[in-house]
């Protein structure tokens, strides 16, 4: 079963939050990144509980206050800018931290816009690394370029700006993932989306939908992992219900047809302002594939587990445009051609990507153990390579997965005996 998606897990938990009255939020990823983002908002004052199998959320209504003690993001970059950015329009100080991984990843792309909004944000390395530390208040709008697409630094603008004066402004060469811009209107709040970005009146207060129960479609960056399984192991059909195919996220498709996938979207549908449908993959006659540009964006979680699929096809595959690979929980340019070297697959480096020379037909003979770094997903590709490699794969920090998709090992387990 593909876990909810973890982007709008996290958005649904905080504008649930920050909207009056009580939510319940369903199909949501029950993993520890979401679960951060949650004990974040019990921590400043928003009555929370789990439901069952942790898929399903109550959010009720509370008054933020500032929070007793350091508040813990774990691996999740989305629960640390996006709450850094709620929590610049409060009038307390927060002070927020993460595991190692997340401790590494930058976080001037978006203390300096915040501060340019007046809240004061500081950090290790001159305000560059968490832990972070905000004393939030009253902040004016912004007009910001971002420097990388990143949903992450235009959603803790468009945060920040719920509680500032003058209008926020977000423009980024290559549009990101637009969830926060697709969920704010069903909440009430006018937001208008720009050829190059997004603009919003600043200081909108959240008002309570018709319906205030929230479904999550599954997370097409989980499902990920299972369509290239499906491409490079080809049995019989897999079908994968109730996918989100939102058009910024769906990159993953149009590879996996310029792959040589066979693939077909059934039951195409909108499930809360999201494109949803059925996935089934049919067989694949692998090909290389290039991976650049504006697609880039839209499958910038996929692109370890593209690289897998790339190691199966005859020929070389090129990655590029994508250095923004280097800021991920891991440096993932680096990993994953340390994971496919370690299966003797070659890999040529360069600053925005890679190229991977596939070696179809026999298993991967294995030369060294792979390390997931910290990173689920280069746990997860790595665990998708060794299914293609003559003898067991020895993964150090497999427990990474519990990031987005706790489960995942035995959801695979139950495919390869299908
Ligand atoms: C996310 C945005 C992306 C993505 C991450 C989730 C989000 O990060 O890689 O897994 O939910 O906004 P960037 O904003 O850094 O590109």
């Amino acid at each position: 079963m593909v876990p909810g998606d973890k982007s709008l897990s996290h958005r649904s938990l905080i504008f649930a939050a920050l909207a009056p009255g009580e939510y319940s939020l369903h199909g949501m990823s029950a993993g520890a990144d979401v679960h951060a983002t949650a004990s974040v908002l019990q921590a400043v004052g928003i009555p929370l509980e789990r439901g069952d199998a942790h898929r399903a959320w109550t959010v009720g209504e509370g008054t933020f206050g500032e929070p007793a003690a350091v508040l813990d993001c774990g691996n999740s970059g989305t629960s640390m800018r996006l709450l850094t950015g709620l929590l610049a329009g409060y009038p307390f100080l927060s002070v927020l931290t993460g595991d190692v991984s997340l401790l590494r990843r930058p976080m001037a792309r978006i203390a300096e816009p915040l501060r340019a909004m007046g809240a004061r944000v500081d950090g290790r390395s001159g305000g560059r690394l968490a832990p972070l530390v905000v004393r939030g208040g009253s902040l004016r709008g912004i007009e910001h370029r971002s420097p990388v697409p990143s949903a992450q630094v235009k959603s803790c603008l468009l945060l920040a700006g719920l509680r500032c004066d003058g209008d926020v402004v977000v423009r980024e060469e290559h549009r990101s993932r637009d969830h926060t811009e697709r969920m704010l209107p069903a909440f009430g709040v006018e937001v208008e989306v720009l050829p190059d970005g997004v603009a919003m009146r600043g200081g909108q207060s959240l008002q309570a939908p018709a319906e205030r129960t929230l479904h999550v479609p599954a997370d097409i960056s989980a499902a990920a992992f299972f369509l290239v399984l499906a491409a490079v192991r080809p049995g019989g059909a897999m079908r994968f219900p109730g996918v989100g195919t939102n058009p910024t996220r769906d990159g993953i498709l149009q590879v996996l047809d310029a792959a040589g996938v066979s693939l077909s979207r059934e039951n195409p549908r909108e499930v809360a302002g999201e494109a949803v449908a059925d996935l089934v993959v049919h067989g694949a006659e692998l090909r290389p594939f290039d991976v650049g540009g504006s697609t880039v964006p839209r499958l910038i979680d996929e692109i370890p587990v593209l690289a897998v699929l790339a190691a199966r096809c005859p020929g070389i595959s090129r990655f590029r445009d994508a250095g923004d690979l280097r800021a991920k929980e891991s440096d993932r340019i680096t990993q994953v051609a340390s994971m496919l070297s370690a299966l003797g697959v070659r890999v040529d480096e360069f600053e925005d990507g890679f190229d991977v020379h596939g070696q179809p037909g026999a298993p991967f003979a294995v030369g060294a153990s792979i390390d997931a770094a910290h990173d689920h997903r280069i746990a997860m590709a790595s665990a998708i390579a060794a299914t293609c490699a003559a003898e067991p794969v020895p993964l150090v920090g497999a427990s990474s997965v519990d990031s987005s998709f706790p489960g995942f090992y035995a959801t695979l387990e139950r495919c390869l005996v299908r």
